[in-house]
């Protein structure tokens, strides 16, 4: 059975902005989920605690291709700290929803983005923030 998926949503996998690579990015995240095997990584440009430039590449699902390019454009200008308050709930939101089954593919932007700005702080020499434990949401979908 095929799923009601937003227009958005369909949009955004079509379609996905900022996908690739930064060299020698100031952050980096990767987020998987270890029960589908999908597999996100954000990459960081911070200038004077702005996000300036931000990517992905993201081994996975349609929610997810798009739950990383709406995150993306979410976070690109934000302070470092207005990143971090990014919610997959948010991400999901801005793609006029996702298929209850599919809500988890959003956390793995969620969580990819808190790992990068974690890389991004230890290595500018700003406490790592704690992480929530992520293991619990990552569920395994029949599509
Ligand atoms: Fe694995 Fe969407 S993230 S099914």
């Amino acid at each position: 059975m095929a799923l009601a998926y937003s227009e958005k949503v369909m949009e955004h996998f079509s379609n996905p902005r900022n996908v690739g690579e930064i060299e020698n990015p100031d952050g980096v995240g990767e987020a998987g989920n270890p029960k589908c095997g999908d597999i996100m990584k954000i990459y960081l440009r911070v200038k004077r605690n702005v996000i300036e430039d931000v990517k992905f590449k993201t081994f996975g699902c349609a929610s997810a291709i798009a739950s990383s390019s709406m995150a993306t454009e979410m976070i690109r200008g934000k302070t470092v700290d207005e990143a971090w308050d990014l919610t997959n709930t948010a991400v999901a939101e801005a793609l006029d929803g996702l298929p209850p089954i599919k809500m988890h593919c959003s956390v793995l932007a969620e969580e990819a983005i808190h790992r990068a700005i974690n890389d991004y702080r230890e290595k500018h020499g700003f406490d790592v923030i704690p992480m929530k434990d992520y293991g619990d949401e990552h569920e395994v979908c029949p599509v």
